[in-house]
């Protein structure tokens, strides 16, 4: 049985003080039944660890290093993060496929080194607007799962999670319907399946778009939709707390 996990990516959004009163809150009404993470800012990690310490929420980054050490400036290493209790990181999130020219080999160097440093990569696929119209959605995916694959082998998703984000349902108001979302969380569990039937059942993939209270019930009652990854309805408690109550059902 796979056990649901919420994650909030608060990307770059609010400042300390929002970050220590939600973090609090979120701790304050986690559910039982699920898993709660939250992934702020780099430098509110250290603060949201005493936070968090004693609480059923787990820390996550949103993002590391492609390295492990050395002269990278502006770089944060994954075994920075594990001192700071992360227990999860981001991997090839679209902004950072996108917007920071990820490769999908890049992004594969990262999982790894997330995995060496301890942490729990989640990794992130998606297709755009454009490639899901043009049909490419399954070759899309496929692809930048295989290429974790390939460099990883299939045994590393027994300490992995997959975000399957389609592009065009972040931070848009357009959600994948439950159908659409079911069809490629099942499709990126048949790939793994086909080199280990064990981790593709074990393996948690989480749904991220446009997630809110409203929508979270019937996404999440899909088979193959085992949590979510939460950007906008994170900022907020209430929100954030309803989609983990819906999770725990
Ligand atoms: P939204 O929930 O704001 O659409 O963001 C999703 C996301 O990118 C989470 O990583």
């Amino acid at each position: 049985m796979r056990t649901p996990l919420v994650a909030g990516n608060w990307k770059m959004h609010g400042r300390l003080d929002m970050a220590r009163e939600l973090a609090a809150r979120i701790a304050a009404g986690a559910p039982h039944g699920v898993e709660l993470a939250l992934c702020p800012p780099y430098p509110y990690l250290g603060v949201l660890q005493q936070t968090l310490t004693g609480t059923p929420v787990a820390l996550g980054a949103q993002n590391l290093a492609e390295q492990a050490e050395g002269a990278f400036t502006g770089e944060v290493a994954g075994e920075m993060l594990a001192e700071f209790g992360c227990r999860y990181v981001l991997v090839g999130h679209s902004e950072r496929r996108s917007l920071y020219g990820e490769t999908d080999a890049v992004v594969a160097t990262k999982f790894q080194r997330a995995q060496a440093a301890g942490l729990v990569p989640v990794l992130c696929l998606g297709e755009s607007q454009a490639e899901r119209e043009a049909g490419q959605t399954d070759s899309v995916v496929g692809r930048q799962l295989d290429a974790v694959l390939e460099t990883a082998g299939v045994a590393a998703f027994h300490q992995a999670v997959i975000a399957y984000e389609p592009v065009w349902a972040i931070g848009t108001g357009l959600t994948a319907s439950p159908e659409q979302a079911q069809a490629v969380h099942a499709f990126i569990r048949q790939r793994l399946a086909r080199q280990d039937a064990g981790v593709a059942a074990a393996t948690r993939v989480l749904y991220g778009g446009s997630v809110k209270a409203d929508n979270a019930a019937s996404l999440l009652a899909e088979p193959d939709i085992d949590g979510g990854l939460i950007g906008g309805a994170s900022l907020d408690a209430d929100s954030f707390l309803a989609i983990c109550q819906v999770a725990s059902l």
